[in-house]
């Protein structure tokens, strides 16, 4: 599958590496394609600009800081959105680490500016290292969707597994309301993150066991 990331960060990186690797034909889109194309980290991978990533992508997938993922997505012409799968890893904070939207989700800001995009939020709860590698954790971790298109989920699952989270391990939660219990979830994340010393962590469900 064509997959045009947006950005060049960690999150781009880790998921255009992990991608890339499953056999999808990755590009990661820059506001400073030429600049970014020299940098270490980005070697190894095909920088192009934003407006170009969002043309290459069968899945367009926005990897850019929240408060400036929605005017970076306008970088891509209306025509090269239209109809694919956004999948949404973003979350917006203040200088002050605050959420920036809190009570609201970036997912539902881009599923509002972009009607014609089928949005859907996943990986908001895992650090860029565990979003490619939840092997590594000490036992299996949960992983959601939220999104008001069935297929376009469908098409985010497969690609999830694609990085390693089995179908079990995958939660639907709903539609893309629901993106706002995902990146609310940065602040847990934070002082888990604090307590243990480390981002590189899961998160999993466990109901309650059936009543014999
Ligand atoms: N890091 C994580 O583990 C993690 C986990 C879950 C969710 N997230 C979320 O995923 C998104 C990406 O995170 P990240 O860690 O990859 O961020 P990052 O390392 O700072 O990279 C963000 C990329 O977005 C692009 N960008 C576009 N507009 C920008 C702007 N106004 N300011 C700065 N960069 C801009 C930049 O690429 P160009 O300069 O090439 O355009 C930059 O490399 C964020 O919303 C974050 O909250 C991150």
């Amino acid at each position: 599958m064509r997959i045009g990331l947006v950005g060049t960060g960690h999150v781009a990186r880790a998921l255009g590496a992990g991608w890339s690797k499953a056999g999808h034909d990755v590009v990661l889109g820059s506001r400073s394609p030429e600049e970014r194309r020299e940098a270490d980290e980005l070697k190894g991978f095909t920088v192009v600009g934003v407006g170009e990533a969002g043309a290459h992508g069968e899945v367009v997938v926005n990897a850019t800081p929240g408060t400036a993922s929605v005017d970076v997505l306008r970088e891509i012409d209306a025509a090269d959105l239209a109809g694919k799968v956004l999948v949404d890893i973003g979350v917006g904070f203040t200088e002050n680490m605050d959420l920036s939207d809190p009570n609201y989700s970036l997912g539902e800001k881009i599923q509002a500016a972009f009607p014609e995009v089928r949005v859907v939020k996943t990986l908001a709860t895992v650090d860029s290292v565990v979003m490619t590698a939840p092997e590594s954790l000490e036992g299996p971790a949960t992983i959601f969707l939220s999104g008001d298109d069935d297929a376009a989920k469908a098409t985010t699952k497969g690609l999830l597994a694609d990085l390693g989270w089995p179908d079990a391990s995958q939660l639907d939660l709903g539609g893309i309301g629901t993106a706002r219990g995902q990146e609310h979830f940065a602040l847990l994340f934070m002082g888990v993150a604090r307590a243990i010393g480390s981002y590189e962590f899961g998160i999993r469900v466990v109901p309650q066991r059936a009543a014999s």
